[in-house]
């Protein structure tokens, strides 16, 4: 057989040992075979020099030839194999990218944040700032400055922690009036602010008493501020917080700090006033103290009552969320126990 016809012979059985190749190690080893310096090929290439200088070139140019026909018969035949092994991968694991996601389950605001960022609301459309004020205060802001001195009886109504002689936790935010007041400037307009907080109090924990709770403090000083405002205001804020068919009372009452100071009830928003469980059947619900700021208040955060006058609330989120949700003992927002609090899911 001439070389010619043995290199195609061997061309035609490579070509076929290529394709018939199942998987890429046998591939790979068809390649080494004969392609490498002990190939089939070089083996015929050996008969050249038997040849005439004429044929030689031809049959030299012939087999690279043959050469790289089947390197890339076996290129193709391995990308083909690499196409089906990945796909053959792929299929085995599947992944259903329809399939719905594991829920992660999300946060959500306590209630007593979204009862307080509700009534934030309420007064921040009616111009007023939200001052944060201090959870450690000193006796001096919590109470020397709200008018009681260090003798005053009215300071056994709010017994607390002491931290030192002079340092406490606050008992109510009302010193956050005291230090909004002396920093205000007068030129720039009134004073109006809320101070949303956590207040604590010596008291023995019940279903309506917890050793701590939130206050949210209100204040508004301007030359002319009378009692009608006060009132005024709390209708409206109560109208938001409870429906438009709400109206309140003002009943007399004592703080230290406000003169005069009242009580406000606000009427039932369940029964409407005609008296249910809710309002324990007198038709109106207690909702919060309130008052004129009292002159001394005013005079010792630098402000002259003879020109300026104010109001003040104190006004108990951990009670509206109570009455709103029927909610019957306060320490429920204290336990951090899941089954009460996903009640007050918003987000899903
Ligand atoms: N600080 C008072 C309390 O804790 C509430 C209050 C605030 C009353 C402002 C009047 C004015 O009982």
């Amino acid at each position: 057989m001439s070389l010619q016809a043995q290199l195609e012979a061997l061309k035609a059985d490579s070509l076929k040992k290529i394709q018939e190749a199942l998987e890429l190690n046998g591939l790979n080893e068809i390649r080494v075979n004969l392609l490498g310096k002990k190939g089939p090929i070089t083996e015929v290439l050996r008969g050249m020099k038997d040849l005439t200088a004429e044929e030689r070139p031809k049959i030299g140019s012939f087999a690279n030839e043959i050469k790289s026909e089947l390197q890339a018969a076996i290129e193709a035949k391995k990308a083909e194999l690499e196409a089906a092994a990945l796909s053959k991968a792929l299929a085995a694991e599947t992944l259903d990218i329809t399939l719905p996601g594991k829920p992660i389950s999300g946060g959500n605001s306590h209630i007593l944040t979204q009862i307080m960022e509700e009534i934030e609301d309420i007064f921040v459309g009616m111009g007023y700032q939200i001052v944060e004020g201090y959870e450690v205060e000193s006796d001096h802001y919590n109470f020397e400055r709200m008018n009681l001195p260090k003798d005053h009886p009215a300071r056994d109504m709010q017994d607390t922690f002491y931290i030192s002689e002079d340092i406490l936790v606050r008992t109510h935010t009302s010193p956050v009036q005291a230090r909004t007041m002396e920093k205000h400037d007068f030129s720039k307009g009134a004073l109006k602010m809320i101070s949303p907080g956590k207040v604590f109090r010596r008291d023995t924990d019940d279903a309506t008493h917890s050793h701590q709770f939130h206050q949210i403090e209100g204040l508004v000083v301007d030359k002319g501020i009378t009692m009608a405002d006060l009132k005024g205001t709390l209708q409206a804020v109560m109208q938001k917080m409870f429906g438009e068919n709400r109206s309140i009372r003002l009943r007399p009452s004592y703080f230290p700090f406000t003169e005069p100071s009242v009580e406000v009830d606000v009427s039932c928003f369940k029964c409407g006033g005609a008296g249910c469980n809710v309002c324990k059947h007198t038709g109106w619900i207690e909702i919060l103290g309130a008052g004129m700021v009292h002159p001394r208040v005013l005079e010792m955060s630098g402000i002259d009552s003879t020109v300026y006058t104010g109001f003040a609330f104190g006004l108990g989120p951990d009670r509206v969320a109570m009455l709103r949700y029927g909610v019957n003992d306060i320490r429920n927002f204290y336990l951090n126990d899941q089954r009460f609090l996903q009640q007050f899911k918003t987000k899903e």
